[in-house]
């Protein structure tokens, strides 16, 4: 069992100890950022470190700590060091990139019964004294159509939902997807947006996505529609939205990304749908929950558990996935990442043969750089193994478990 320390910054959710803790590590937390100093000074002797959006881990400060074996981002992005660098560097990164799935489906369903009510609009005028009961424009939500844009995780999930509320729900997605329930995929992005009453956008950030959402397209939905965009910024055309809210065609849109968010609370924001009726603005909070935060938690530990314990590296963001069955307490487990250049794995066959070591499994993925292999070994002298595999010299790094 692998022994060292954790350090959790950023506050991260306690629910990521007991991974930690199980794979033999001491975990200690500390609720802010650290400065560059403070955290090179903290780095010392720690072999996982914890981060969330607030942390950036130079190369230079990663040069400091090599035996760093680990980083989780406790978060969905991985922005806070460069993959590729960390991948030459044999340093697994491991992130949690759908632990808030359902923290934004429920974000939407709830939008959808808002923008159907004009929730927004009735909350505003009583703040505001406006004493105004009506039934104008207000709406169930069962028996309408709900339209579903990428049915990845998030569009799923709320596909699923909406059924419970009684809607009839249709989806498109370039990738061919399995429909949940009752749901029912239609060919195009036209067909999906004629036959819609409300339009939600699930899709990533890719150069196919960028405005898919315009004048054409919102020209395209019916009269009195409504839109949701819980996605990314750069996937609809907010001027166009703000045109198409103006002069009626669209019914209502709730918003929780833009083009460009402030980096901080209480900058300053603007955005071409503020004041416009029945428009719910929310700051990038659809997957801002504390249930998504402990999620968040316990998929990131989990991960980084399996890589100490076993050297699993499924899901890592920056090398290559390697998964092998739990290693048997007598065959010693060697870890190894090295250049990807022909005849290294050759190379160590022919050097664990020698030692008459006997290789009872081996699973080896590269990336156009970096090579990752786990090799199950039998063998009297687990030193003697790990001394010719460091001999290697396009040896990054080589960790055994025994
Ligand atoms: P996912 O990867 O599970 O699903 C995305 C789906 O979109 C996939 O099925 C993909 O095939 C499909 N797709 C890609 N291009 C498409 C296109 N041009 N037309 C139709 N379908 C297309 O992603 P997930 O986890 O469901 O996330 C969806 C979006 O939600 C992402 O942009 C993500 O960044 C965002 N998000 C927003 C959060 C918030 O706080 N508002 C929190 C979490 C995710």
């Amino acid at each position: 069992m692998p022994t060292g320390r954790a350090l959790l910054l950023e506050g991260i959710h306690t629910d990521a100890d007991a991974a930690l803790e199980a794979a033999g590590l001491e975990v200690t937390h500390e609720n802010g950022a650290l400065t560059k100093d403070a955290l090179d000074a903290a780095m010392a002797g720690v072999t996982v470190l914890g981060v969330r959006s607030k942390s950036r881990l130079s190369a230079e400060l990663l040069d400091r700590h090599p035996n760093l074996l680990a980083v989780g981002c406790f978060c969905i992005g991985t922005d806070q060091l460069d993959l590729r660098d960390a991948a030459r560097r044999g340093l697994a990164v491991f992130n949690a990139p759908f632990s808030n799935t359902r923290s934004v489906a429920e974000l939407t369903i709830a939008e959808i019964v808002a923008l159907h009510r004009r929730l927004g609009d009735r909350s505003r005028e009583l703040h505001d004294g406006i004493w105004r009961k009506t039934a104008a424009g207000a709406h169930e939500v069962r028996g309408r159509t709900l339209g579903i844009i990428g049915y990845g995780h998030i569009g799923s999930q709320v596909s699923v939902l909406a059924e419970a509320f009684g809607m009839q729900v249709i989806y498109h997605d370039v990738a061919s997807k399995l429909a949940i329930g009752n749901a029912r995929p239609v060919e195009s992005l036209a067909r999906l947006l004629a036959e819609s009453d409300v339009v939600t956008v699930h899709v990533p950030d890719e150069p196919s996505t960028r405005n898919m959402i315009g004048t054409s397209e919102l020209g395209q939905m019916r009269p009195g529609a409504m839109l949701i965009n819980n996605a990314r910024g750069s996937v609809v055309d907010l001027d166009a939205v703000a045109e198409a809210l103006r002069d009626g065609h669209l019914g209502g849109a709730a918003v929780d990304v833009y083009p460009t968010e402030p980096s901080r609370n209480d900058d300053p924001f603007s955005t071409p749908l503020a004041g416009l009726p029945n428009v719910i603005l929310t700051p990038h909070i659809g997957g801002s929950t504390e249930e998504a935060q402990a999620a968040i938690a316990r998929d990131a530990a989990s991960k980084l558990a399996r890589y100490l314990v076993e050297g699993s590296t499924r899901s890592s963001a920056s090398v290559p996935e390697v998964d092998l069955p739990s290693p048997r307490p007598d065959r010693h487990r060697i870890l190894h990442f090295h250049r990807n250049v022909p005849g290294v794995l050759g190379r160590m066959h022919t050097l664990l043969a020698e030692i008459d070591a006997n290789i009872a499994a081996e699973y080896l993925q590269s990336d156009p750089e970096v090579s990752y292999v786990i090799l199950d070994v039998e063998s009297d002298s687990v030193e003697e193994v790990a001394e010719r595999m460091r001999s290697i010299p396009e040896t990054i790094r080589m960790r055994t478990l025994s």
